[in-house]
């Protein structure tokens, strides 16, 4: 579907997510025939730029990284719709100098009233501009069938009180179904995969519950370290940064029933039931771990630990978390769900593994299974997109001896077409007015609820000076993180 006339104004458009991510995707949906002839994309930022220096940023930014390749008649086209206002988010003269720019493009450029608001900015800058398009009444919807929207970036708040804050003041300027919230992992085909591969087969469906599955383990893994992201990243930590977004969410997919329909509607129903019923495996103390990365070794190549890159030596915020919970549901009763994230691990990857039990009996000899593990299904979020299943086989020979083995399913062999960006794909169903794969508030409010108490379980232990252990960057994270498995007989995977 090809998106309507509309204007796209990004606000902290000199920001690195802007131009590693929303102006390529803006140009790659132009050239994949995804955007009208009259989109227009309008930069707001603190430089005294031009609408043709604003372009040829942004044009850098695109040669870089584009994932359909750099044409220049196409990008002329969609420079023809680039304009840029300067000014800083208190500036009222700024703000009406955006709106009459808005007004100039409806009428000459054929916007015709539509416009997308983008805040990648810190969240302290959101009540200043949520204001302002307020004021300014660019804010307003549903005059004469046009549609104004806002599109926010995570962290959406800091634990559940200010997310419930950030919420009431983002809905007190745009009605919740006119506020797109970023959770990029959403856009992402692998993720969208999870119900395809759940709800269009007969085969996965029967096994997907507590009867045949013992545990489950989702893993974002990093091998990056902070970089230049410290300043972020310190008081935010590695479960505000991507448990309670991703994690959470690719929780709720898996989760989740089967919803009556592929409406926004129907999914959003199924996504909060089953975050209402995830609850913290107690004691925390046990079921929760959190680190620190020091100096290692990734490859071959020797790494800084965290304090070396600049990062406050008596930081106590986490670069590794994992918590342990379990979804309370006749389906799911008595099946931890393992969330872990980290950065400077062993590899990028991101993974769901559904670990089954083990057969109830085994007519063989015990020396001829000796090699047997459990049976897993690992769904391949990222790099080498796919899912894998793993079972047992018997070993060419002349003995019954049984060995895991995998069968592999890789997007890459399966499909020519490669997949959209997960930004491009977000950035369409903004301007298609399309919100399934955007959690609403409730969705958000609910991961808080989930996250709130280990939150304040490290904060207390902060406090009684047992803060996080430490992992040298290459390996899997602290040895608190095996022990919470260990406690049950269960191991990490080593993806
Ligand atoms: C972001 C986090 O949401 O996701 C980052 O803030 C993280 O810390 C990034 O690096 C990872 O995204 P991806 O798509 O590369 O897995």
């Amino acid at each position: 579907q090809i998106a309507g006339p509309c204007a796209l104004v990004v606000f902290g458009v000199t920001g690195d997510l802007s131009r590693k991510k929303l102006m390529p995707a803006v140009y790659d949906l132009a050239n994949r025939g995804l955007l009208p002839p009259s989109f227009a994309l309008v930069g707001f930022a603190r430089r005294e730029w031009s609408d043709a220096e604003f372009a040829d940023t942004v044009k850098d930014a695109v040669r870089e990284h584009t994932r359909t390749g750099f044409d220049e008649a196409q990008w002329e086209r969609l420079a023809q719709g680039i304009r840029f206002v300067e000014g800083s988010f208190d500036d009222d003269e700024a703000f009406d100098r955006l709106k009459k720019t808005l007004t100039e493009l409806d009428i000459e450029h054929g916007t015709d009233g539509n416009h997308a608001f983008y805040l990648a900015i810190p969240p302290n800058a959101f009540p200043t501009v949520l204001a302002q398009l307020k004021r300014t009444g660019m804010a307003v919807s549903g005059r004469n069938q046009t549609w104004q929207r806002v599109v926010i970036e995570k962290p959406f708040g800091h634990d559940l009180h200010s997310a419930r804050e950030l919420n009431a003041l983002v809905n007190s300027v745009f009605p919740e179904e006119s506020v797109f919230r970023i959770d990029h992992y959403l856009g992402k085909e692998t993720v969208q995969n999870i119900l395809a591969l759940r709800f269009a087969n007969q085969i996965f469906e029967p096994l997907w519950n507590s009867h045949y599955i013992d545990h489950v383990q989702i893993t974002m893994a990093e091998d990056i370290g902070l970089g230049g992201r410290a300043g972020y990243y310190d008081g935010i930590g590695a479960a505000r940064d991507v448990i309670q977004n991703h994690l959470m969410q690719l929780l709720a997919l898996v989760a989740m029933e089967e919803p009556i329909s592929f409406s926004p509607r129907e999914l959003q129903v199924e996504k909060i039931k089953v975050l209402s019923s995830i609850r913290n495996i107690e004691p925390l103390a046990q079921h929760s771990a959190r680190g620190q990365y020091g100096a290692g070794w990734q490859g071959s190549e020797h790494v800084d630990g965290l304090v070396d890159e600049g990062f406050p030596a008596d930081s106590t915020t986490e670069t590794f978390a994992a918590i342990a919970v379990e979804v309370d549901t006749r389906r799911w009763a008595g099946v931890p769900f393992y969330l872990r994230t980290g950065k400077r691990l062993g590899r990028r990857v991101t993974e769901i593994a559904l670990v089954f039990k083990r057969a109830p009996h085994l007519p063989f000899d015990e020396s001829m299974t000796a090699e047997l593990g459990q049976n897993a299904m690992v769904i391949r979020i990222q790099p080498d997109e796919g899912v894998n299943l793993r079972f047992g086989s018997k070993v060419p020979g002349t003995s019954m001896e049984v060995r895991d083995v995998n069968m592999d399913f890789s997007y890459g062999e399966a499909f020519t077409v490669s997949s959209p960006e997960a930004y491009e794909r977000l950035l369409l169903d903004v301007m298609l007015g399309e919100p399934s794969l955007f959690p609403v508030n409730e969705e958000v409010e609910l991961s808080w609820s989930v996250l709130d108490p280990v939150l304040a379980h490290w904060a207390g232990a902060d406090e009684a000076g047992d803060t996080p252990e430490h992992y040298a960057a290459g390996t899997w994270g602290p040895e608190c993180a095996d022990e919470m498995l260990a406690l049950t007989g269960r191991v990490w995977r080593r993806p």
